[in-house]
């Protein structure tokens, strides 16, 4: 049996995730899509900081899956656009026997896998561990969490248990969602309130709960996300329960710079269509208005669109989105 598992995806997740498995002695291939990165954690390694401890790990890296190898896992954790095209290699490269597990977020993530991959090795799933990218070859570890995955479809049920049972014996706590829906829409509704109000405040997460008059704007966003997901009749916790949760999640990770802040700080393309965008998406579909969703959606759009000139936060007055911004 393989002790080999692939991290499809360099980002500051899956960097530390390969460092936690890689330090649990597992070998962990890292396939990044940038041949710089790629050669930088071949060479040197990968570097995991958490609080003072900085370990260094060993791990094979490479811009794409190794050829005719087997593997205990791969673990998918590109940025949601790029879902696509990850599968494409994975489908190439990767036996059906082997499970595939997302951990990504947003919607459409484990529909673009079994698109390209057989129904029977399509797992998802949610992780609440923080992470945070300081150089390339070099991640912190900003707080421990816990991942939940489930079988997308039936026939993947088998993968559950193993693959849960491989990534908390490595240190990475994971139980197992017999229904992983509603868990993928209860992140999902915690990442449209905190990242998109994070990009465009230029806050931290925890700086989101300073704000009394933003709590009208929790609620909006996670009763549009309830009202889709009934819709698809997916069960959710309440509204009020749901923005109880992302209070939480606020506190839990104050000190994060939201991944979708960080995107837009460093102009790189957001996942806002997988999130609030696909709230809207799917609740047009079903009748179902999202006005909240749509106008996040089209202010972080706008805020990571190409044209933008990169000076023009400091020229949209000095309210809000000003004051909250720790300047850099
Ligand atoms: O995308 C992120 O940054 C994370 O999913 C979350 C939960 C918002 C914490 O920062």
């Amino acid at each position: 049996m393989s002790n080999t598992i692939a991290i499809v995806g360099c980002g500051a997740l899956g960097g530390v995730f390969a460092g936690l498995l890689g330090s649990a002695g597992l070998d962990v291939v890292a396939v990044c899509r940038s041949e710089e990165q790629s050669n930088i954690l071949a060479e040197r390694g990968l570097l995991l900081i958490e609080n003072e401890k900085e370990t260094q790990v060993r791990l094979r890296a490479a811009p794409e899956l190794p050829e005719a190898e087997s593997f205990a896992l791969v673990l998918v954790l590109v940025k949601a656009f790029d879902t696509e095209g990850a599968a494409a290699s994975v489908a190439r490269r990767v036996s059906p026997k082997t499970p595939v597990l997302t951990l990504q977020n947003g919607l459409g993530n484990a529909e673009a896998l079994v698109a390209r991959l057989r129904p029977e090795q399509v797992l998802a799933g949610t992780t609440t561990f923080g992470a945070q990218r300081e150089a390339p070859g070099v991640v912190r570890l900003t707080g421990r969490g816990e991942c939940v995955i489930g079988a997308w479809h039936r026939s993947a049920e088998r993968h559950e248990r193993p693959v849960a049972e491989l990534l908390s014996r490595a240190g990475v706590p994971c139980t197992v969602a017999h229904n992983i829906l509603p868990v993928l829409w209860k992140k999902l509704a915690v990442n449209a309130v905190i990242n998109p109000l994070t990009a465009i405040l230029r806050a931290s997460n925890g700086e989101l709960l300073g704000r009394p008059e933003l709590e009208p704007l929790f609620s909006d966003v996670v009763e549009e996300v309830w009202r889709v997901a009934a819709r698809y009749k997916i069960g959710l916790p309440t509204p009020p329960e749901l923005v109880e949760e992302v209070r939480r999640v606020c506190r839990v990770t104050a000190a994060n710079r939201s991944s979708m802040l960080r995107d837009v700080e460093e102009r790189r393309r957001t996942e806002i269509d997988s999130i609030n965008g696909a709230v809207v998406r799917l609740g047009r579909e079903r009748g179902v208005l999202a006005p909240a969703n749509l106008t996040l959606t089209t202010l972080v759009q706008v805020l990571s669109s190409p044209s933008r000139d990169p000076g023009a936060t400091t020229q949209m007055g000095s309210g809000t989105a000003d004051s909250m911004a720790p300047r850099r």
